[in-house]
């Protein structure tokens, strides 16, 4: 098999990729390691920047999105017993975020891969081998129904995750990462019940972090912060919102309706860079090039503008003859992608409880909480991170 973009990795990264350059003319074939059901049945974070909303739009694939996304204009941050909004719309004149469950974008890009004839070769487990991709006829070899395959191509996309294949497929020497791992994860819930409030709640609480967001009217997500080591099936649901109900504010608290958990499981935190993004014709993209905590919501965010990037840099390959785009790749994401980094790791010491903070750290979390809230300068800097920094 032919084809001149190998996606590696079905995720809303690999599968956004294929529409942007299906829709540009450019043949993709993507290989995951799952079936299409277990990539749907992944729970992650859901808050879209215009940017990826703008993305989800130009590959025709937003109709549902603007059916049932959440416009948001604002996001409460609560310390000290008291919710504070931070008006997101005016502050950066005029700028929202869309509440949209990645499941929800990931079966909106899967419809519409299937509904155009599309390839994509789910269920190869671990057998996928990359080649020759310092070189000028890349290949991808794997397994499928125990038979072996090979896949040329011009260029490899790694699309494939933080456990992916692709960036252990780049010899040690050729990568610098940077690393740092939080001493905390997040205890997350998923239920059947209404949002607590119709926009998401940050709150910094003595007994640590909570979130309460939402996936629609009627479903809600919530996290609590929990040492790291800590199991999922250590906590009943009546724990979890036991918990939760101790860190919010008495209005959040008589506004909490429980229920039975759809989901619960616990997320490490983690902020990783892998650097460069480009060797010869294999591109990273995505989860496989770099991790952020969650408290930003800037994972997927972060995978669109890789893959506008990428996208923009094959059509000038095709197009235009030009190699500019694919050169400065690595480049032009990594800067985008360290701005992120810096936000999510800035809004992470924020907002959680750290081990060895000690009371002089406590103090000084509390008073930039307060300045955060009380200084539009501060604000506004918070809010332009949040809604997204331009491409
Ligand atoms: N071969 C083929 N596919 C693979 C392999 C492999 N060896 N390893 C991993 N994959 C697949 C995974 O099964 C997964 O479906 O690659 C996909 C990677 O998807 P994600 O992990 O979702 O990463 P990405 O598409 O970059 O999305 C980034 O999703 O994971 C969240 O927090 C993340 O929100 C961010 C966004
Ligand atoms: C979520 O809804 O899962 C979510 C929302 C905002 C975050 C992280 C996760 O910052």
């Amino acid at each position: 098999m032919r084809t001149q973009v190998a996606i590696i990795g079905a995720g809303p990264s690999g599968l956004l990729l294929g529409q942007l350059l299906f829709k540009a003319g450019i043949d993709n074939v993507i290989i995951e390691r799952q079936s299409a059901d277990y990539v749907l049945g992944r729970i992650r974070a859901g808050v879209l920047e215009q940017v990826t909303t703008d993305l989800l739009d130009e590959c025709g694939v937003s109709a549902r999105l603007h059916e049932q996304g959440l416009v948001h204009g604002g996001i409460e941050l609560l310390f000290k017993g008291a919710r504070h909004r931070i008006d997101m719309r005016t502050l950066t004149g005029g700028k929202t975020v869309t509440v949209y469950g990645q499941t929800e974008v990931t079966h909106d890009l899967m419809d519409a891969r299937k509904a155009e004839g599309l390839t994509t070769v789910y269920s190869v487990g671990n057998s996928v081998t990359l080649h020759d991709f310092d070189g000028a006829n890349p290949k991808v070899r794997y397994m499928k129904d125990g038979q072996q395959h090979e896949l040329e191509c011009d260029f490899i996309a790694g699309c494939d995750g933080y456990h992916g294949v692709s960036r252990a497929s780049v010899p040690e020497a050729a990568l610098t990462t940077y690393e740092k791992v939080y001493p905390f994860g997040w205890l997350g819930i998923l239920a059947d019940v209404p949002p607590v409030s119709h926009e998401l709640i940050y709150a910094n609480t003595g007994r640590g972090f909570a979130l309460c967001s939402m996936r629609s009217p009627t479903r809600s997500r919530f996290y609590v912060q929990v040492p790291m080591e800590e199991k999922a099936e250590n906590w009943t649901d009546d724990a979890f919102w036991n918990e939760l109900r101790t860190r919010l504010d008495p209005q959040a608290r008589d506004h909490l309706v429980t229920g039975p958990s759809l989901e619960k499981s616990v997320a490490p935190l983690r902020s990783f860079v892998a650097e460069p993004m480009r060797f010869g014709r294999l591109f990273l993209a995505g989860d496989a090039a770099h991790i952020v905590p969650p408290t930003g919501a800037k994972g997927l965010n972060l995978a669109a503008s890789d893959v506008k990037y990428l996208s923009a840099a094959f059509i000038e390959h095709y197009r235009d003859k030009s190699s500019a785009g694919v050169d400065h790749y690595s480049e032009k994401c990594l800067r985008r992608v360290w701005k992120a980094e810096r936000f999510s790791w800035w809004f992470t010491s924020l907002m959680h409880r750290f081990p060895d903070a000690g009371e002089f750290g406590q103090k000084l979390q509390e008073a930039e909480l307060d300045y955060l809230v009380g200084s539009k300068a501060a604000s506004t800097a918070l809010a332009e991170n949040y809604v997204g920094l331009p491409l």
